[in-house]
């Protein structure tokens, strides 16, 4: 046989051909190899700062500049197109849907106006259209109610100081607080780790003894959310923003707890009760529910992976699961679509059903303890009963005000429901007793609450004047916030439904 050398002596055209083939191959090889590293390259500078970022940056779009992904997912909060049989991104107005809640709230801004929660980028647009933060008048607001809806608010507790900032009224930092909800709130800008930075829940940990750095990675994908998505309490004088969990994490506890330090949020403008408001306990109803139990976290249901190049990165389009079934419910269960979505419902249209009998009792509590103080009650008689009320609409509430309709927990849901009901029957019972003792007529006529507008006119309000008031205010105070917030950052992102 001839070797390679004699046959390239005979046909020199034959090496040729070789060199060429092996600069072909070795040609592919190198453009695979290339892509290869690429992609990884990508996954890696992925956490790499194109530009550096400031300790308290608010801006969302710097941020973005240095990781588009996230950003650009962000920015689709700002739908408002996905409508499920009980939540989504679609406007819904509470008062609206069950007009009883104006009942419920008579005295307190929630009368007014409430609706269910948007994206985190319409936070800043929302908190300013809201009736209940009042007009260039009435404006009963303190700053407190900033801290959950912006950037912005790190930046400026770590000018003033938590407690100075907690102080000023809500009117005193419009032209601060502008940037909405976003990567600030969730991440340290040197490292991108998760980080907490509202103090209340760094707080709450404290008291109970735990050190917030100590929580797991795991736990820090439902952390960052419980941030916000907690119940809290303005506390004394200054407002100051706290987690009443000293007693416990459930409904009851936290009753206990406000009871023993008798806090109100308000006082009842019908029954007189002295009342407390549930702000949507998502964290703490959800701690009680299996999924967190089994080690589940927020961020696994509204944060999930996605994939795009072959770079896999964290869906920032928090919304709801029902509208990314498939990188969400579907990583863990192998069911189907439709089925999953059934699931969900079929819990929420239960808890629904009972929530609806609570809303009803309550608002027959206090309409039938406005006539019993009309018809000259003493505080004696009405003590018991109003305690009643107190707890019966603090526990609907706690489910109530909570997102999800119950989904999250809903054992613990139809649970808190159930001694709701229970305890509003209980008032209404007493409420009976007194009437029938003093030989008042009972029962009651009940007042024609079938919509928002009669049950608001019914409490006193005058919507026509509320709405044109806050119109006002938007063509006025809101425009110069703007223009402050424009001379201190250079510009102002418009953060609007055209613009994602
Ligand atoms: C097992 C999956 C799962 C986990 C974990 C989970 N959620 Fe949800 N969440 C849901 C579902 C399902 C809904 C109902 C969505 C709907 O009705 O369209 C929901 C609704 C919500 C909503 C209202 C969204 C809407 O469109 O109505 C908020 C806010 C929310 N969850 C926050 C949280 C927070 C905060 C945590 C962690 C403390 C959490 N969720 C954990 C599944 C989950
Ligand atoms: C509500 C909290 C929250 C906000 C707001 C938020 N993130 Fe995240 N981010 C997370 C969570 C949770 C993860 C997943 C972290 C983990 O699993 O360790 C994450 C992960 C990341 C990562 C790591 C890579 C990846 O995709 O997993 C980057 C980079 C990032 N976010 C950038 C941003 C940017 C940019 C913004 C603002 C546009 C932002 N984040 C806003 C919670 C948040
Ligand atoms: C800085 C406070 C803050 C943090 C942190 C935060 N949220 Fe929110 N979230 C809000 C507020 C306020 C709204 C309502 C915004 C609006 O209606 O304009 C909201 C709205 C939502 C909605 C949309 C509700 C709807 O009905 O469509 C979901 C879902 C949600 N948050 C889930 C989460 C999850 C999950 C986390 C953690 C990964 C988280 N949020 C972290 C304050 C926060
Ligand atoms: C990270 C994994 C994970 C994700 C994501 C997840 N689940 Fe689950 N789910 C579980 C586990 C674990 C259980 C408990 C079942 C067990 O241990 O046998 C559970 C239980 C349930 C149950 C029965 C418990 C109850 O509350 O009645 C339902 C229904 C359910 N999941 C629906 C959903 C839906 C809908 C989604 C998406 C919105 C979802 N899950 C997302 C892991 C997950």
């Amino acid at each position: 046989m001839k070797t390679l050398n004699e046959i390239i002596k005979a046909k020199p055209w034959v090496a040729w051909v070789i060199f060429i083939a092996t600069v072909v191959v070795v040609f592919f090889i190198g453009l695979l190899a290339s892509t290869i590293i690429e992609r990884r390259g990508e996954a890696l500078y992925t956490l790499q700062m194109l530009k550096p970022l400031n300790e308290w940056e608010p801006r969302n779009e710097v941020w973005g500049e240095n990781f588009p992904r996230e950003y650009e997912s962000y920015l689709k909060t700002l739908e408002t197109n996905f409508a499920s049989k009980h939540g989504g991104s679609v406007m819904i107005d509470y008062l609206d849907k069950y007009p009883e809640l104006v009942v419920l709230w008579a005295g307190y801004a929630f009368s007014r106006e409430y609706n269910q929660g948007r994206g985190h980028a319409h936070a800043i647009e929302d908190i300013r259209k809201i009736l209940r933060t009042g007009d260039n008048e009435y404006s009963p607001q303190p700053a407190t109610c900033w801290t959950c809806k912006s950037t912005d608010v790190p930046r400026v507790m770590d000018e003033i100081g938590a407690s100075d900032f907690y102080k000023k009224k809500w009117k005193d930092l419009g032209a601060e607080i502008v940037n909405p909800i976003g990567c600030q709130d969730c991440h340290d800008p040197k490292t991108m780790n998760l980080r907490i930075t509202r103090p209340a829940l760094i707080e709450a940990f404290q008291r109970q003894g735990k050190d917030i750095t100590s929580f797991s990675r795991q736990e820090m994908r439902s952390l960052v959310c419980a941030q916000c998505h907690v119940e809290y309490y303005f506390k004394g004088d200054g407002k100051y923003l706290t987690f009443p969990w000293d007693k416990g994490f459930n409904a009851d506890s936290m009753e206990a707890y406000y009871d023993a330090m008798e806090f109100t949020d308000w006082t009842h403008a019908l029954s007189k009760a002295p009342m407390l408001k549930a702000q949507h306990p998502d964290y703490e109803l959800f701690m009680t529910g299996i999924h967190a139990i089994r080690g589940v976290s927020c961020s696994d249901c509204h944060m999930p992976y996605k994939s795009e190049g072959g770079v896999k990165f964290t869906d920032h389009h928090i919304q709801s699961p029902l509208n990314n079934v498939s990188n969400t419910c579907q990583v863990c269960h192998r069911v189907e679509t439709e089925r999953l979505i059934q699931d969900v419902y079929d819990r929420q249209d239960r808890i629904e059903e009972i929530r609806r009998i609570a809303e009803k009792t309550l608002a027959a509590a206090h309409i039938e303890a406005k006539i019993a103080w009309e018809n000259g009650a003493t505080e004696q008689q009405m003590k018991s009963i109003l305690t009643l009320i107190r707890h019966a609409q603090w526990r609907w509430d706690w489910v109530a005000a909570a997102n999800a309709l119950g989904f999250h927990a809903p054992v613990e849901a139809l649970r808190v429901l159930g001694t709701s009901i229970q305890k509003g029957e209980q008032a209404r019972r007493e409420l009976a007793y007194l009437f029938v003792k003093q030989g008042w007529k009972y029962p009651v006529e009940l007042p024609d609450i079938s919509t928002k507008d009669k049950a608001q006119r019914f409490i006193g309000l005058n919507p026509e004047k509320m709405k044109a008031d806050k119109e006002e205010f938007l063509k006025t105070t809101t425009v110069k916030w703007d223009e402050e917030a424009k001379q201190r950052q250079g510009y102002l992102y418009n953060y609007s439904e055209t613009n994602k």
